[in-house]
């Protein structure tokens, strides 16, 4: 048995002694704490106001625990988009609705803790000299008093309705992480991601339902707008939204290139891909999505003279003559190639227009994984 003594004064054998309190001071003394004003809120135990300040510090966790729930719920049973009836308006709520909850749970978390630590632990004042000795054994007893006291002095022991709203609200939070993980399998996207506003609709467009290609401020696209070795971006001509709330020139799958070929240029065009382009027996034009299937960037910066497109975000290239296979860089997938046509427009003159929509999925790698 050690018969050394503290930096306090205080031998083991009298530490082993002395009550948590007692051992808890002598150890502040010794780490060269000094508690200038220690006050117990309640001495005596039980009162009314007691009860209210637990009652309080409960309902905290309780409302952070149902806000964790309404996590849970929403995230399964929200719709991802909500149409108000009787009014053409489509509203996205959906993750406002996540960050809302998850922001409620978290905060009443923390207004729990800190009316915890104010109306119900010890109130304490202390002063804290710094000391880089190592640790002798009398220094570890009187931390163990000191951790015991603190147990003693959070309540927990007995105070039973916080100790289980507490396990409520923080069962709550961390179900988040689970349900980001778990939640995703249950709630699919559908089929919704497998279609872009390309696809034929002969209601807007009676009676063949082939989309005009656009730009984004809605004029029409016409082979004689584009140079050879040039590119444009277009977009699907739907003014009207769709299912997701979204229109043709606002829907992340849209953005599409149209690339006009320089003479004596052909193309090897993947399978089943080979009347894609226009004209269809010798392509001079190919449209392609700008969506990069690595990461989703647009990837747009063509190289007339390698006949590469280049994303500029993580270096994949993809060789349009190759219809847009990834040659470079961590891309893994053709870009998808939209098949299109002419078509004379009220003013004679030529306008193009999507065949079909793209029969391959949009963007990243999503689909690789379903
Ligand atoms: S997003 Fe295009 S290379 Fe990464």
């Amino acid at each position: 048995m050690s018969t050394t003594r503290s930096p306090a004064g205080v031998s083991a054998h009298e530490l082993r002694d002395m009550t948590p309190e007692q051992a808890m001071l002598a150890g502040t003394e010794a780490d060269g704490v000094h508690i200038v004003h220690r006050r117990d809120r309640f001495p005596v135990r039980g009162t009314k106001a007691e009860k209210r300040a637990e009652r309080g510090v409960a309902l905290a966790f309780l409302v952070s625990a149902l806000a964790g729930v309404g996590f849970v719920v929403a995230f399964v049973a929200l719709p991802f988009h909500w149409h108000l009836p009787g009014t053409p308006q489509t509203f996205r709520f959906y993750t406002p609705a996540l960050g809302g909850l998850l922001a409620v749970m978290l905060l009443f978390m923390g207004v729990g803790l800190v009316l915890w630590a104010k109306w119900l632990m010890p109130e304490e004042e202390v002063v804290q000299d710094r000391h880089d000795e190592p640790s002798s054994e009398e220094d570890r007893l009187m931390t163990q008093a000191t951790l015991a006291v603190g147990l003693e002095d959070t309540g927990l022991p007995r105070r039973s309705l916080i100790l289980r709203t507490l396990g409520l609200a923080g069962g709550a939070i961390a179900t988040v992480p689970l349900v980001a993980m778990v939640g995703a399998m249950i709630k699919k996207p559908g089929k919704q991601l497998e279609h872009t506003l390309f696809a034929p609709n002969t209601k807007l467009f009676p009676p063949s339902g082939r989309i005009p290609l656009v730009y984004s401020d809605w004029r029409r696209v016409s082979p004689d707008d584009l140079l050879p070795g040039s590119i444009a971006t277009v977009f699907p001509g739907v003014h009207e939204e769709g299912p997701d709330g979204k229109n043709g020139i606002t829907s992340a799958a849209s953005p599409t290139l149209v690339i006009r070929l320089r003479p004596g240029q052909q193309i090897e065009a993947r399978k089943g891909q080979a009347g894609f382009g226009w004209p269809p027996d010798a392509p001079e034009y190919l449209a392609f999505s700008k969506i990069c299937t690595h990461a989703g960037c647009p990837a747009s910066l063509y190289e007339q003279q390698t006949t590469r497109l280049l994303c500029p975000c993580h270096q994949s290239q993809f060789e349009v003559l190759k219809d847009a296979k990834p040659v470079f860089g961590p891309a893994t997938r053709s870009l998808p190639k939209l098949p299109i046509d002419v078509e004379i427009g009220s003013d004679g003159r030529q306008y193009f227009v999507a065949r079909a929509d793209f029969n391959e999925p949009i963007g990243p790698a999503f689909w690789e994984r379903s």
